[in-house]
């Protein structure tokens, strides 16, 4: 095998690596979204989806209540939804399933965001105005994507879709990937270093914020550039580079099961 072809097998090898960890990451965050706020609203029991956040549920705020609960059920289908959307064995075998659940996603993406937007500035987020602006700044880049992945797929520009679907998908993980990360920082420095707990602000946080809901986006660029690159050493490089950042991610996947998600189960 040439020096190039092996190296974009490597890189090819370490993106799938990546792309099982995030599924079954996210597979758990689904499981734990659907426990926490589907059982407990089929039975009634709504104070309970207050397990993870202050005002999930909020007595008298028929709106709000409403809002919230639309969007923890489109959490729960896009978590699942969304790498199942990016697998290219399914798309193959089931180009149909593909494109409806493809608009399934597109639109839930747009709701969730909007039904997000009312959450951060109309009922309040838990990171306050730090936290709302950045998260809206997710929303809009998801707006974004969606809009020019769907526009590409109907002008059948499929290698420009499939480029805005994965940008879209990584800013769809924007949420997760910023639980995955803070449980990893956690994990780390076993204190919750660089934020105030109880306000939930600091510098910690907003960088989080920044890597997990604006840079994905330029690691996608990134990964983008080193499968076209003619260049061996940039693929390899790539290939270390998610690597790494694949251990850091199960780390913090398996932090977040074990003290966030499971015990509210
Ligand atoms: C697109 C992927 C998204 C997913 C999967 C998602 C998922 C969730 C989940 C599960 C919760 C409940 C809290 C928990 O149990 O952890 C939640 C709360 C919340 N989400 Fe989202 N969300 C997404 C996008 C957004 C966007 C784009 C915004 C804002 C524009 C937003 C704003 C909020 C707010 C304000 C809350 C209330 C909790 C808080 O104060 O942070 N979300 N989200």
């Amino acid at each position: 095998m040439e020096v190039s072809s092996k190296s974009l097998q490597f890189l090819r090898t370490s993106t799938n690596i990546w792309f099982i960890v995030v599924f079954a990451g996210q597979l758990i965050f689904a499981l734990y979204i659907l426990g926490v706020y589907g059982v407990n609203g089929i039975a009634g029991d709504f104070e309970r989806w207050n397990a993870n956040t202050p005002r999930g549920y909020v007595r008298g705020d028929l709106l709000g209540n409403i809002f919230f609960g639309t969007h923890v059920a489109l959490a729960a289908v896009i978590t699942i939804g969304g790498p199942l959307q990016l697998s290219k064995q399914l798309r193959m075998k089931f180009p149909k399933y593909h494109r409806i659940s493809g608009r399934i996603y597109v639109y839930s993406a747009f709701l969730i965001s909007f039904a997000g937007f009312y959450l951060s500035w109309i009922k309040g987020s838990i990171g306050g105005i730090t936290g709302s602006i950045f998260i809206s700044i997710n929303g809009l880049l998801i707006f974004i994507f969606a809009y020019y992945a769907i526009q590409q797929a109907v002008n059948r520009q499929f290698t420009e879709h499939r480029k805005w679907a994965i940008r879209l998908f990584l800013a769809m993980s924007g949420v997760w990937f910023f639980r995955v990360s803070l449980m990893l920082w956690l994990t780390i420095h076993q204190a919750p270093v660089g934020f105030n707990p109880e306000t939930f602000q600091g510098p910690t946080l907003n960088l989080l914020y920044v890597l997990c809901y604006i840079f994905p986006i330029v690691f996608a660029e990134l990964y983008f550039r080193a499968r076209e690159s003619s260049k061996a050493s940039f693929k390899s490089l790539t290939a270390v580079f998610i690597l790494l950042l694949t251990v850091g991610i199960a780390i913090g996947t398996f932090s977040a099961t074990m003290g966030m998600w499971l015990p509210n189960l």
